[in-house]
C-alpha cells in the first residue's frame, strides 16, 4: 500500500543561534580510528537526554513523542485502501532507544544508524474507514498500539551549508525501517460499537499484525524519518561541523 502522509507535529522552533554542543552529547573525533564506536558510545549516553527535549536547542520532547493529527489516506491507484487519522496521539518509549551501529561516512556525506526500542506504547484516537487486509472495517474511538523489540534503521545524506566562516551540516534523503518483534493492538468503538464486530476484528488484526504492519509501515517509516530529521536539523543548523565532529578532541 503506498500512502500519502500529511504529518502535523506539534514541534517547536524558537531562533536564536549557540554554537557548542549540549552537554550531554560529547563529541568524537574525527581522525579517531574507532570513531564510529564513539557515536554508539556517547550516542547511547545522548539518548534519554535528548528525548526529553531541549528547547535551548530546540530539540521537542520526543518521550512522549505527542503526534496531533496523523493521516493516512487511501492511495488513488487503488481502490481497496483505507482512510485513517490518528489524533492526539502519544508515543512512549524511545527514550529507551538503543543505538547498536552507527556509520559515519565523511567521503560519501552518508550516515547510517541502526538501533532498538524495548518497548513502544502509542494511545490516542483513531477514525478510519476503507478496508484492512481485504476486511471492511469502520470506527471512531481510542486505539492502544504495543510494539516490542522495535528494529530500526536510518540512512541520511548530508551536505555543507555555509554561514559566517563556519560549515553546517544539513540532514537530506532520510530513509529508515521500522521493523517490530511483535505488536498487540486495542481499538475501541469499531462499527459503531458494535462490540461482537469489535472483538473479531481485534482478534483478526492480533492475528494478522505482520500483514498489517507491512502495509502500515511506509507511513511509519514516514514518520520516524521525518521527526528524526527535523530534530537533528535543528541541532546541526546551530552547531558547526567542526564543533561537533572536530579533528582531534581538544585536551
Ligand atoms: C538526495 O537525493 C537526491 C536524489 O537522489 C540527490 O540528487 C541529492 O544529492 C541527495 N542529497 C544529498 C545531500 O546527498
Ligand atoms: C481495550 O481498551 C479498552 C479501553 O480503552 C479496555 O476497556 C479493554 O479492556 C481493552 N481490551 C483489551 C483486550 O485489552
Amino acid at each position: 500500500m503506498r500512502c500519502l502522509l500529511l504529518l502535523v507535529a506539534a514541534l517547536i522552533f524558537p531562533t536564536g543561534a549557540i554554537k557548542t554542543l549540549p552537554l550531554y552529547i560529547k563529541p568524537c573525533a574525527r581522525l579517531d580510528p574507532k570513531f564510529n564506536e564513539c557515536v554508539v558510545k556517547h550516542g547511547n549516553e545522548a539518548i534519554p537526554h535528548v528525548a526529553k527535549g531541549d528547547q535551548k536547542y530546540k530539540i521537542p520532547v520526543l518521550d512522549p513523542l505527542d503526534l496531533k493529527e496523523v493521516k493516512v489516506v487511501q492511495d488513488e491507484q487503488r481502490p481497496v485502501g483505507i482512510a485513517l487519522t490518528l489524533r492526539n496521539a502519544k508515543v512512549q518509549g524511545l527514550k529507551d532507544t538503543v543505538l547498536r551501529k552507527a556509520d559515519i561516512n565523511f567521503d560519501r556525506q552518508h550516515t547510517f544508524f541502526e538501533g532498538t526500542v524495548p518497548l513502544v506504547h502509542i494511545i490516542g484516537q483513531y477514525e478510519m474507514s476503507g478496508r484492512i487486509l481485504v476486511q471492511p472495517i469502520n470506527g471512531i474511538g481510542d486505539i492502544t498500539l504495543i510494539l516490542r523489540n522495535v528494529h530500526m534503521t536510518f540512512d541520511e545524506d548530508w551536505k555543507f551549508i555555509p554561514r559566517d566562516g563556519e560549515k553546517y551540516v544539513f540532514i537530506e534523503n532520510v530513509t529508515s525501517s521500522v521493523v517490530p518483534g511483535s505488536v498487540n493492538v486495542n481499538i475501541t468503538n469499531l462499527f459503531g460499537g458494535n462490540k461482537l464486530l469489535g472483538d473479531q476484528m481485534n482478534i483478526f488484526l492480533n492475528e494478522n499484525w505482520k500483514q498489517l504492519f507491512k502495509d502500515l509501515s511506509p507511513v511509519i517509516f514516514k514518520i520516524f524519518a521525518e521527526v528524526l530529521a527535523s530534530s537533528l536539523n535543528t541541532i546541526t543548523t546551530d552547531i558547526p561541523f567542526d564543533t561537533m565532529f572536530p579533528e582531534r578532541i581538544p585536551k
